[in-house]
């Protein structure tokens, strides 16, 4: 081999050793609390495990964490320990199932005094440790607050959810108006809908107040609807995911199809070797060269 090929060689191998670690982030956000932050981070994060994806969901709705009661799960230590030094990342990893893993969050205020010291630099530094994830999915909680827009900033996806009522689509326009200034691109996905055309008239809504009034080259994809179910609240309440006792259910199909489009989304950056089919192989590839 030549000099040239061989550098060459090495070139991409380096790369690809590299790019094969590289964990995408995804921020599930909200402008309104109780929008289903919470219940769609932990199926999607459910699905996606299931399609073969090593998925991992942070919980940093640190004013009131409660992915451990959509798992079902018992928290002992948490971030906040990490952060303090008293436990490393991988003891408060919590395993959900194959593919899948919680990293518990912290509610109250004490989490706050980190915040401004570096808390995120740590975390992001510590989530290294993570490296054979391909997808960590992170529930940041409601509002414009400041670690929020931190998170926001520092994912590669932000995902903003919204219901029909006007107050939720009101706060979810000024949470996509603030992101606009750390992004160009921001994700809806409208829950808790009767109908398609009712969400699709909502967020076409909002699309055109967006437009009119951010501008900036933004781009606001819309990545679908769940349908309002009293089995996914009824799940909620015997600490189940919806996705899992309903997989044939509209809403379980409606995020899935969701999960689809996430993954068409990314698809237009890479080549996907035609060989290896299915969407867990497809996703895994994608993650693979991010
Ligand atoms: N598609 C749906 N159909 C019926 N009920 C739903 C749906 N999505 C969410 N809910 C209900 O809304 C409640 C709030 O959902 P969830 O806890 O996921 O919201 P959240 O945005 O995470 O809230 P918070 O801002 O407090 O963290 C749930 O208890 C559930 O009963
Ligand atoms: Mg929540």
């Amino acid at each position: 081999m030549s000099h040239q090929a061989s550098k060459l060689e090495a070139l991409v191998n380096q790369n690809r050793n590299m790019s094969a670690k590289k964990t995408r982030f995804i921020a599930i956000t909200s402008g309104k609390g109780g929008v289903g932050k919470s219940t769609i981070s932990s199926n999607m994060a459910y699905l996606m495990a299931k399609y073969g994806l090593k998925v991992g969901i942070f919980d940093a709705d640190i004013g009131l964490a409660n992915l451990d009661v959509m798992f079902n799960v018992k928290i002992h230590k948490n971030i906040l320990h990490v952060l303090k030094g008293e436990a490393r990342v991988e003891d408060i990893l919590i395993p959900i199932e194959k593919n899948l893993v919680l990293i518990p969050g912290e509610s109250g205020e004490e989490i706050f005094k980190y915040a401004s010291g570096g808390l995120f630099e740590r975390f992001m530094e510590q989530a290294n440790v993570l490296d054979d994830l391909d997808v960590m999915i992170i529930d940041t909680g409601a509002g414009i607050g400041e670690h929020i827009q931190l998170f926001l900033r520092a994912c590669d996806d932000v995902i903003v959810v919204t219901v029909p009522d006007p107050a939720a689509i009101t706060d979810a326009y000024a949470t996509i108006k603030i992101t606009a200034r750390l992004r160009n691109e921001i994700n809806v996905i409208m829950n808790q809908v009767r109908s398609s055309k009712e969400a699709e008239g909502l967020f076409e809504k909002i699309h055109k107040v967006a437009q009119a009034n951010i501008g900036g080259g933004l781009i606001l994809n819309y990545l679908g609807q769940i349908t309002s179910d009293t089995k996914i609240s009824n799940c909620i309440k015997k600490r189940a995911l919806f996705t899992r006792e309903y997989p044939t259910a509209t809403p379980t199909t409606e995020l899935e199809q969701i999960v689809k489009r996430i993954a068409k989304k990314l698809e237009r950056n890479v080549l996907v070797d035609p060989k290896e089919s299915g969407l867990g192989g497809l996703f895994k590839r994608l993650m693979e060269h991010f």
